[in-house]
């Protein structure tokens, strides 16, 4: 019980100290509630402004990816590595340990399958089930252009709503229907959208042409999808070139996870997102620590 004769009047009020009112350092979130800021300061690092979440949901209508058929011993010693774990509520349950203290952005999205038609998704996630997930933004696709371009963005619609709710951002994914062009008119159209309806970021894919204008034209920030497996000095290239023309990180799978050193790969691309390491000395630094030359590796990861 509190002592009431002991009780001291204040005396360091700090008088002539302003109290500082930081703005929030996501591009275009700084208008949300503070459990919304809070969820997007566990996303994007809080010295660099950046983020790498190592995506790995690819299964959910693919089935089992190259590189994720165990995703208990491709994934897991990854994850020391990433910010952000991007993946199934199935996949988070079944396989990675509740210890993992990294962000989950969880793919709220599916009821589709390679074998039918991409764009016909739905919500596949309720709210709550998000949240008891402990999930620090949730996600689905949007197929601008394609059969079910509506009901991908009415599927955005009904998350950045229920997400809104309860504090939990939203990334939006431009999924690519198989007869679209892949270029910046169409990511420009594609993430400006996603942006309009409330995403609080959005997943692009990086175009050579013209990505600096996708990135300038989205009022959120941008992560890139790896895309197909490349060799790991494209890979970085790409990375590097989506960072300087004004992406604020990477969600890549296929390039992490399929590369003949996975926790290689991972502190390579987090080395060009965090310390904007040039792609020459990053596959330096791929190699090194696929050699085995760097010793400590769990270090540099900690250090990013
Ligand atoms: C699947 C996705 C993937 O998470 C996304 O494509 C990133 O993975 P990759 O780098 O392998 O392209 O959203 O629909």
């Amino acid at each position: 019980m509190a002592d009431k004769d002991d009780i001291r009047e204040g005396k360091d009020f700090g008088i002539g100290i302003p109290q500082e009112n930081r703005p929030f350092f996501v591009k275009g979130n700084g208008a949300l509630d503070w459990g919304m800021q809070n969820r997007l300061a566990r996303i994007f690092n809080l010295v660099s402004g950046r983020t790498v979440m190592l995506a790995f949901d690819h299964g959910y209508f693919q089935g089992p990816t190259t590189g994720l058929e165990r995703i208990d011993l491709g994934i897991v010693p990854l994850i020391p590595y990433a910010d952000v774990l991007m993946c199934t509520r199935g996949a988070l349950r079944s396989v990675i340990p509740p210890s993992a203290t990294k962000a989950v952005v969880l793919r709220c999205s599916g009821g589709q399958s390679i074998l039918t038609e991409l764009s016909r998704e739905a919500i596949a996630v309720d709210i709550e089930d998000a949240i008891r997930l402990n999930a620090a933004a949730i996600t689905t696709q949007i197929y601008i252009g394609a059969e079910y371009e509506h009901q991908s963005i009415r599927n955005l619609i009904q998350l950045i709503d229920t997400g809104n709710r309860y504090g939990i951002p939203t990334m939006a994914v431009t999924g690519v229907g198989a007869e679209m062009k892949r270029d910046a008119r169409y990511f420009g159209l594609a993430t400006r959208i996603a942006a309009e309806l409330g995403a609080h970021y959005v997943k692009s894919y990086f175009v050579e042409e013209g990505f600096e204008r996708v990135c300038a034209g989205c009022p959120v920030p941008i992560v890139i999808a790896g895309g197909k497996k490349l060799p790991e000095l494209d890979a970085l290239t790409m990375a590097y070139q989506a960072l300087d023309q004004g992406a604020a990180g990477v969600d890549m799978g296929r390039n992490i996870f399929q590369s003949d050193d996975p926790v290689a790969m991972i502190q390579a691309v987090a080395a060009v997102v965090h310390k904007k390491e040039k792609p020459g000395k990053a596959l330096q630094l791929y190699q090194q620590l696929k050699a085995g030359n760097v010793p400590d590796r769990s270090r540099l990861a900690r250090s990013s």
